[in-house]
This record gives structure tokens, sequence and C-alpha cells, in this order.
């Protein structure tokens, strides 16, 4: 069961917490209004700790009184702007939760009165106890048990009377969003082996199906469709596999006629083995979640009837197993694809660009407003930016500047990435249009865009690379664990909600 998140401006409503949360700002000041003994008890209890409300941080104690049997303090920071305030209660939040689960505690409370921005917190709060309290546990009943012994099982947020309307809608729209974050993480955590492009056609299939409205449908396209349909880069790099490849074309179209056409485009390579260009073993380990752009987009539709969105949005996946065989398509193999350009193929690892070719290509068929393309496109993103922020491409400012706050908004690193024009020659092939691989080592994650870019024609176009921060092996954020992280599916839905 997932947490409960309850907005109250009742005091009473606080009876049942275990722990009572209340943000300070960078000199350990309390805006809650909270009575004068129980100010300088927690004043005094930072002080003790060495607790100066540090931007992000944490901090559980003891209640010497009765009533809850904890405080917890988080710090916000001083006069940190709005994005950065709430991801602080983020961060804060998420090291409580973790100290709550490790006592065995199940309910907390969130004071958020006396705050100018107790909605935007409360939605922050929200989304910090759904992103820590998710956990991937099908494959262990160890695993299952101690969830089922550590969780939060109740959040209640306190604010002024008149926040509440506002604090509880933003609590309702994150609980919304919340459930295709949680798919899309359990999509890339199953194994490959369970999570085949059939496996994901499926799981598009049943979000139409569960739909309630006639606002969504699906078309998968199976090999012999997709060859007739021109997608014959993307079945090349299929071949080596024994998994048939699938191609997902997921719409959503509002009832009342939509202004803007949206293509979202997912990579959804399941499992990237680098095929004969194969990958060394420490490299492939964790391959399974190449299909996390795929994910996201299956994420995204399977919340996005709760959106109210004034807008068409299609969802693209050219999903496909790259593996080596002696089916596989080879390096020097020279690919023909639905734009008509030609691809060289220098290696079979840079696979994911050559079925993104097809599928971007598909999408700039139909003439759309904008596309998006969230692809675990490159490691050498990873060199660039790190593990938590991913690289934004653009052909368009504007569209670039309004992704970038929407992942600033749902505290998803991002930056936004150059394409040098000089770069494009590094593209060249002495035998075809293209080369996939670029004739320089350094600044991979561009020229995987750059080659990208020639298949979106005059579109307006942005492309996220995810590989950073689409799963973690480490522990990066305080409110993910190891593994899939659902990258870009709040930002998407941001995004979207404000066209
Ligand atoms: N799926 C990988 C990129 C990747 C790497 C994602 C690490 C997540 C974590 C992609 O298909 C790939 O193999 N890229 C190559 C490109 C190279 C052959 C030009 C890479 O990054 O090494
Ligand atoms: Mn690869
Ligand atoms: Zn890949």
């Amino acid at each position: 069961m997932s947490v409960s998140i309850l907005v109250t401006d009742k005091k009473s409503d606080l009876s049942p917490a275990q722990v009572n949360v209340v943000p300070v700002d960078g000199k350990r000041k309390i805006k809650a209004g909270l009575p004068k003994a129980t100010d300088d008890f927690l004043r005094a209890s930072m002080v003790e700790r060495g607790f100066k409300g540090e931007w992000g941080s944490g901090l559980l104690f003891l209640a010497k009184s009765r009533g809850s049997q904890y405080w917890s303090v988080i710090g916000l920071g001083i006069e940190s702007g709005e994005a950065k305030r709430s991801e602080g209660m983020r961060r804060g939040l998420a090291q409580v939760i973790g100290d709550v689960k490790r006592y065995g505690l199940d309910t907390l409370s969130v004071d958020l009165r006396g705050l100018s921005d107790a909605a935007d917190l409360a939605a922050a709060v929200a989304e910090a106890a759904r992103l820590s309290g998710y956990s991937f546990v099908e494959y262990s009943k160890s695993l299952r048990q101690k969830q089922a012994k550590q969780s939060v099982r109740k959040v209640i947020i306190l604010v002024d009377m008149d926040a509440k309307g506002e604090a509880a809608g933003r609590v309702r729209e994150v609980v919304n969003v919340m459930s295709g974050v949680d798919l899309a993480r359990s999509l890339v955590n199953s194994p490959a082996e369970e999570m085949s492009p059939q496996k994901l056609a499926e799981t598009a299939k049943e979000i139409v199906s569960n739909s309630k409205s006639k606002e969504m449908s699906v078309e998968i396209l199976d090999e012999k469709q997709a060859e007739k349909a021109g997608l014959s880069a993307f079945l090349a790099v299929a071949k080596g596999s024994e998994n048939p490849p699938r191609f997902i074309h997921l719409t959503y179209s509002p009832k009342e006629k939509a202004e803007k056409r949206v293509f979202i485009v997912g990579k959804g390579i399941t499992f990237d083995s680098g095929g004969l260009s194969l990958k060394p073993a420490n490299y492939m380990e964790t391959m399974k979640m190449d299909m996390a752009g795929a994910a996201a987009t299956l994420g995204l539709f399977s919340v996005i009837e709760k959106l109210a969105l004034k807008v068409e949005v299609h969802g693209i996946i050219a999903a496909c197993e790259n593996m080596p065989s002696g089916k596989a398509y080879r390096p020097g193999d020279i690919l023909a694809t639905k734009s008509g350009k030609t691809i060289e193929v220098a290696n079979t690892d840079a696979e994911g660009r050559i079925t993104l070719a097809d599928a971007l290509a598909y999408a700039a068929e139909s003439k759309p407003d904008v596309i998006i393309d969230l692809a675990t496109l490159t490691g050498a993103c990873m060199v660039a930016l790190g593990e938590t922020v991913a690289g934004l491409f653009s052909n368009d400012d504007e569209l670039a500047k309004k992704i970038l706050a929407a992942a600033g908004e749902a505290g998803e690193g991002m930056a936004h990435l150059p394409m040098p024009e000089e770069y494009r020659t590094l593209l060249e092939s002495s035998v075809a249009d293209l080369r996939n691989i670029s004739s320089s080592d350094y600044g991979g994650a561009i020229t995987a865009a750059m080659f990208l870019r020639e298949f979106v024609g005059k579109v307006a176009w942005a492309h996220v690379d995810i590989a950073g921060p689409a799963f973690f092996t480490h522990g990066r954020l305080p409110y993910y664990g190891v593994g899939a992280t659902g990258y870009g599916v709040r930002p998407l839905a941001l995004y979207l909600k404000r066209i």
C-alpha cells in the first residue's frame, strides 16, 4: 500500500502523528507559530545537535513532552528560491523518512503554517513521501517482509486555513502523477528477461484498456507492419535478438479539440548488450535500464487522463533488444531509414540513435508542434554531467526553456548543452549519409544529439539524454534508493499541463 497523504488546517488532525516535522530557515527560525515552550525546546535541540538549518538536511530527535514521540526539523536554507526550497524539503524529508522507517514508525506530520509557499512545499512533501516510499520487492520475500515492517503509512500536512484549498489541490496533482512515476520505475527495474519488447507493447495496451474515457488509443506494429511502415533502421537493430521488436504508438486526444500536438518519443532498448560491438561485462550489468525513456513515456500515459490536458499527445516507442548473434546487424552495414537518409553502422553499440532515427522520422511525418525524446543515449553524457543531471538539446530555445523550467520545478536535474555546427562534420561517412558514431573521442553526448537532429526535419524538438539520472547504482539522492528513478515523468506532466 502506498502512503496516504492528508492536507488539513485542523491541529487536532495531527494527533496520530508519531513524528512532528517542522521546516526551519537557515537561522534556525521556525515559522509555524508553535507554543513558546516547544519552540524553545526545538531551538535548544538544534543547537545541541549542531543543526543550523542547512538546505536539504533533516534531523530527528526524541520529544521531551507528551504528545508525539519525536520531533524533526528540516532545513530549507536562507532565502533560497521557490524551486530550491521545494527541493530542500524533498531532500530533508527523505532523510527524516529514512530515520522514521529505521525506528519502526509509520505516521508523521509536517507543519507548514506561517509559510507563504505552503502549497509548493506541500506538493514537495507529497513527492518526497511517494518517491521514498517506492520499493521494488517483487523478486524477494525477505525484501517484502522488510518493506512491510518499515514503511511510512500516513503523512499529515498542516497548513493555515486560507492555504488549504491550494495545498490540497497541489497534493492531489502530485498523487495523480506519482503512480506513473512508480510504473516507470518498476518497468525499468524489471529484468530484461521479463521486460521484452512484447511486454512493453502489452503494457501500452493495458494502459489503454484501463483508461476510463475514449481519449486513449494504441497501435502496435509487429515486424511485418514495421517493415511496411519503412522502419528498417529500427528493424536492423532488432535483428540479433530472439525477442521480436514492437513499434508502439500511443495517442491521447482530449474530448475538446486540442490546439497543439506533442509527440513524446522514448528510447526502448529492453537490453543493450552492445550487439556485436559487445560491451564489457561491467558496462552491461545495468543495461536492462536502456528502456527508461520508453518507461517514462508509458508512465506518463498511465496518468495522462488525470492531467486535464488541452493538448493531443502521442507516445512513440521503438522497442527492441540489442543482441549479438548470427542474425545481428554488423559494423559496416549500411542501413536505410524511414527518412530516406542512410546510416553507416560503425559501432553496433550506438544503437539507440539508430532506432530513434526511425522513431523521430515517424513522429516528424505527422508534422506535430513539438517532439520531445527521452533516451538513455550516451555514457558521454554521464561523463559530462554526472549521474543526477540529464542533458538537454534542442533546435528551439523557447521549447528548451519550458522543459528546463518544468525539470527545475520537479527537482530533476537538467542542463542545456549546445550543438556547435562545427561538430556536424564528425558524423560524416564515406559510404552513407551519416555514420552512427563520431570520428572524435570527445563530445559524444553532443554528436549523438546532432545525429538525432538529422531526423526531425523542421519540427521543434528537444532531446533529453537521461543515461545518468534514469538509474542509480548507488543512492545518489535521498529520496531514491538504488535502481530506477522514473526520471522524466514529472517534468513531462508539468510541461504538458502548462501548454
Ligand atoms: N545505452 C547506452 C548508453 C548508456 C551508457 C546508458 C551508460 C546508460 C548508462 C548506449 O546505447 C551506448 O552504448 N552508447 C555508447 C555510444 C558509443 C558506442 C558511441 C556509449 O555511450 O558508450
Ligand atoms: Mn549501446
Ligand atoms: Zn543503448
